[in-house]
Formats: C-alpha cells, sequence, structure tokens
C-alpha cells in the first residue's frame, strides 16, 4: 500500500503513447494528474506553459538508442527549473544510460516493463521528499521535535546529519550510511525508523557480510518446506519480515557479485520468490542501508554495481569520524563514563582535566565503540574516583600498547596469532567482516586462519569477492 502524497500535476515524457496512456491512468488512480508529450519540444512547451511537480522522462525518442536525446532533454528541463524531480525510465537493458542521467542530476529512475506499486512508491517518494523543507534547527530543537535518544553530541557535523534524517525520516526515502567503523551508522539506521511513520512496524537487521552466498536467496526471501535438503519447514525470508517496517542492510559493501544482483532485481520490483515456491510475494519496506567500505572505489572497480548504488542512494548520509569532531569526545566520554558506571553499579567517577585533555588528542580510529571500550575498560580496571590519563593510556589500544599484546614465554608467533583472532571475533561476536577490518586482513584471508589454527566458524561460510 502507498501512503498517497497531495494531488500532483505530473509531465509524462515519451514517444509510445501505450506507455503513455497506461501511466496517464495509473496516476488518475493514484489521485494525481498529468499532461502527456510525445517529444521533447513538446516537453519544454509544456513546461515553460504550466508548473508542474515532477516529471516521468523517457531516455529514447528515435531509433538511435544512445539515450543522446534523453540526455539532453533532462538538462534542459534542469535549465528550466534545476528543482523539479525528474525520474527517468528507461529498458532493463540500457539501465546504465538511467545512471548516468542520476549522474546528471535526476532524482531517480525506473526500469520498463515497471510493476505498478513499485512505481507509485517511487513517484510519492520524490514527490514527499521536494515537498519536505530543509531543517535547520539546532540540537536542542531538533530533540523537541524529533527522538534521538542514543545519539550523543551537538558538533556541527553531527547535527547536520540529524537535521537530514530529520526532513527524510517520514518519507519512503532509501537511505545509505557511509562512515568508518564505529561511527554510530547503526544508531542513525534505528533513528530513521524511529521516526518514521513505519516505527509501529518491524526494523530488521541483516548483517549482509555475515551471510554466506549459497544462503543469500533463502535468508532474504524465505523457503518453502522441501526446497532444498534441510528445509524441514517453511521459513519468513528477511523481506517478509520487514513488510510495513523498515529493512536495515548493513555492511553492503560485503555484498558479492551474484547477490547483488539479486538484491537489486527485489529492489526494482518489489516481488520476491521464496526458494522453493512459484509465487512471487511482496514486501513494502523501507530500505536503509550502511556499509564502512568505500563504496564509489568499489564501484570503479567493477566489485559493487552501480545501478544497485543509485537504488539505494537516494539520501546519503556520511558519518564524521571521531576525530573530525573533537568537540564531541569529551561529551562523549562523560556520557559512557556514567552508563557503564550505572550498568556495573560502581561509584560515579570523573575524568581528570588532563584525561579529558589526553582523549581530546587521540585519533580514535575505532571512532565511538573505541572511545566507549576505552571508558569501559578504564572504570572495570580502576577503583579511583577520579580517573586520570595514565588510566586511560593504560586501558587504551591507542598507538600500540605492548601490555595488550604480552604473552607468557614461549609462545610461537602462530599461538598469538590465533590467540589474536578469538579475541577479535570475541569481540565482534563472530562477525566476520569486522574482525577481519580489525586485524587488517581480507575475509578470505581471515578463513584461511581460522582452518589453520582449527578455530570454529560456520562451515557453510565461503569466503566472499576477496
Ligand atoms: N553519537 C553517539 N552517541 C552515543 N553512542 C554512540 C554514538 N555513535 C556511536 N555510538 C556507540 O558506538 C558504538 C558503535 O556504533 P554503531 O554500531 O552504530 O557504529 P557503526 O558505524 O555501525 O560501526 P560498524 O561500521 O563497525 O558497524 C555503539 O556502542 C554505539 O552505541
Ligand atoms: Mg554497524
Amino acid at each position: 500500500m502507498t501512503r498517497l502524497s497531495p494531488p500532483a500535476r505530473i509531465l509524462i515524457i515519451d514517444d509510445d503513447p501505450s506507455v503513455c496512456a497506461s501511466l496517464k491512468l495509473l496516476l488518475k488512480l493514484n489521485g494525481h494528474s498529468s499532461s502527456i508529450a510525445h517529444h521533447p519540444s513538446e516537453a519544454l512547451e509544456y513546461l515553460t506553459a504550466e508548473p508542474f511537480d515532477l516529471v516521468m522522462q523517457d531516455m529514447n525518442f528515435s531509433r538511435n538508442t544512445t539515450g543522446a536525446e534523453g540526455l539532453s532533454l533532462l538538462k534542459a528541463i534542469q535549465d528550466h527549473d534545476p528543482d523539479l524531480p525528474i525520474i527517468l525510465m528507461t529498458a532493463w537493458a540500457t539501465i546504465e544510460l538511467a545512471v548516468t542521467g542520476i549522474k546528471q542530476g535526476a532524482s531517480d529512475f525506473v526500469a520498463k516493463p515497471w510493476d505498478n506499486p513499485q512505481l507509485m512508491r517511487i513517484i510519492e517518494t520524490n514527490l514527499q521528499l521536494s515537498r519536505s523543507e530543509p531543517v535547520n534547527a539546532n540540537r536542542q530543537t531538533l530533540d523537541d521535535q524529533f527522538d534521538f535518544t542514543g545519539l550523543i553530541g551537538d558538533d556541527p557535523a553531527l547535527t547536520r546529519i540529524l537535521q537530514v534524517v530529520a526532513r527524510v525520516a517520514r518519507t519512503d526515502a532509501p537511505v545509505l550510511i557511509l562512515g568508518e567503523t564505529g561511527t554510530g551508522k547503526e544508531l542513525i539506521a534505528e533513528a530513521i525508523h524511529r521516526n518514521s511513520t513505519r516505527n509501529d512496524a518491524t526494523l530488521v537487521k541483516v548483517n549482509l557480510g555475515g551471510i554466506p552466498t549459497s544462503l543469500f536467496e533463502s535468508e532474504m526471501f524465505g523457503h518453502v518446506r522441501g526446497a532444498f535438503t534441510d528445509a524441514h519447514r517453511d521459513r519468513q525470508g528477511r523481506f517478509a519480515q520487514a513488510h510495513q517496517g523498515t529493512l536495515f542492510l548493513d555492511e553492503l559493501g560485503d555484498l558479492d557479485a551474484h547477490c547483488q544482483s539479486k538484491l537489486l532485481r527485489v529492489l526494482q520490483d518489489q516481488q520476491y520468490q521464496p526458494l522453493g515456491s512459484s509465487d512471487s510475494e511482496h514486501s513494502n519496506c523501507r530500505i536503509v542501508s550502511a556499509t564502512s567500505r568505500p563504496l564509489s572505489e568499489l564501484v570503479e572497480q567493477g566489485l559493487f554495481r552501480e545501478d544497485l548504488l543509485y537504488r539505494l542512494n537516494l539520501i546519503m548520509v556520511e558519518m564524521p569520524p571521531l576525530r573530525h569532531r573533537r568537540d564531541d569526545i569529551t561529551v562523549l566520554a562523560r556520557h559512557f563514563l556514567a552508563e557503564i558506571s550505572a550498568h556495573y553499579q560502581l561509584p560515579d567517577r570523573q575524568l581528570s582535566q588532563d584525561a579529558n585533555h589526553w582523549l581530546s588528542v587521540q585519533d580514535w580510529p575505532g571512532n565511538v565503540r573505541e572511545l566507549r571500550q576505552t571508558i569501559e575498560r578504564t572504570v572495570l580496571m580502576t577503583d579511583q574516583v577520579i580517573i586520570e590519563r595514565v588510566h586511560l593510556s593504560d586501558q587504551s589500544t591507542l598507538g600500540g600498547d605492548p601490555g595488550q599484546l604480552m604473552t607468557p614465554a614461549g609462545t610461537t608467533l602462530d599461538q598469538m596469532q590465533a590467540m589474536m583472532i578469538e579475541a577479535s571475533m570475541a569481540r565482534h561476536q563472530g562477525n566476520i567482516s569486522q574482525t577481519a577490518r580489525e586485524l587488517g586482513i581480507s575475509r578470505a584471508a581471515l578463513y584461511r586462519r581460522m582452518d589453520k589454527y582449527s578455530i570454529a566458524h560456520d562451515s557453510s561460510d565461503e569466503p566472499g569477492d576477496d
């Protein structure tokens, strides 16, 4: 079911009369009025004559299928009105053309033939977004209107992100959250769901880095009994669980090529088939995704599909590393100190001025998570009421702490590696991607070492793309 926005005026530009007619009817059924232009010049005449809220534009208008005409029309419309949302329509085979258009500033794209509910969602989302006012409030005012519980800090960089979340939370726009490990991407995903109209339904979190390729479809789409040897009963997939709610695709950058194309298909059609079933199912979920890997570099290297990226990043936010918002360090440290002391029922502690200074000049490669862990270890290891710099630096792994690697005499290099892997796995609750990242090796290299040292992992896991 699509949430309807107020009636809009939409310009349909396509040389195929049947496409125009069916689109016009679909829009009418959804309460919107439209005009039809069969040719670029006709489209521009319409646009100068009356105001429109959105444009649906085909990419090819002649036998020449390079898309050049489509791209130059796109440019002409943008010159006429830079704020007008433009949705490109193109065949699956020429989806790259749409991607070029997106880079040139089109708002969104849809592949022909389309699925009506999915097309309406894309249209409604773009209307909602273009009608949503930018939010310029400060942290205090944001907190009066939105629920940003648990997100500590009022550095301008974080506030700007919360302003974006405030503006888009109530739309269905897909949001992509980038940023280094430990910067709070998951907290932002939770805040988006909490402040959306879907907050009565579930937020389903999927760690894409943790799903072996061979299990991807059954995990995401579910399966019916008997679909494969171990499928003893029907199982709901993540898309079904997230119906009416939000699906959080975490570690998106870890997805291999095969799974990327499966995911793109379902996002394109909003339809999927559980394994072993011949019936298509439909999921209405809002997609929020996150990764700490450099997605645009992965795209350049051909490791991540550009069309999938543009399906997911209608709204994109990049979490600043902690070292770029140093003013928040003291605030966060004080918050964690109180929270952790209360959690362990320990007396209140305070940080000395020198300790605060030390915290605020560290680089924190593990960002907020690392700051929190440093405070937690310190609280547990010292019984001083005033925490000094030395207490912190003793517990921190920053700058290489020899104490962390102290091993009994006679320990071999292999034993040490095995210990490090086990400790890191425990810290990351067995998450292979996060462990590999912390240790600075690829997932494949981690699997090899785990096999070598007989460290247990799910044997059906397969190394991904590396
Ligand atoms: N602004 C913040 N206020 C309070 N706690 C925070 C903030 N940002 C992050 N944290 C805490 O830091 C830890 C890491 O946050 P989170 O899991 O959201 O990071 P992430 O960006 O998803 O990391 P990764 O890429 O490793 O998955 C969590 O314990 C979270 O509660
Ligand atoms: Mg995360």
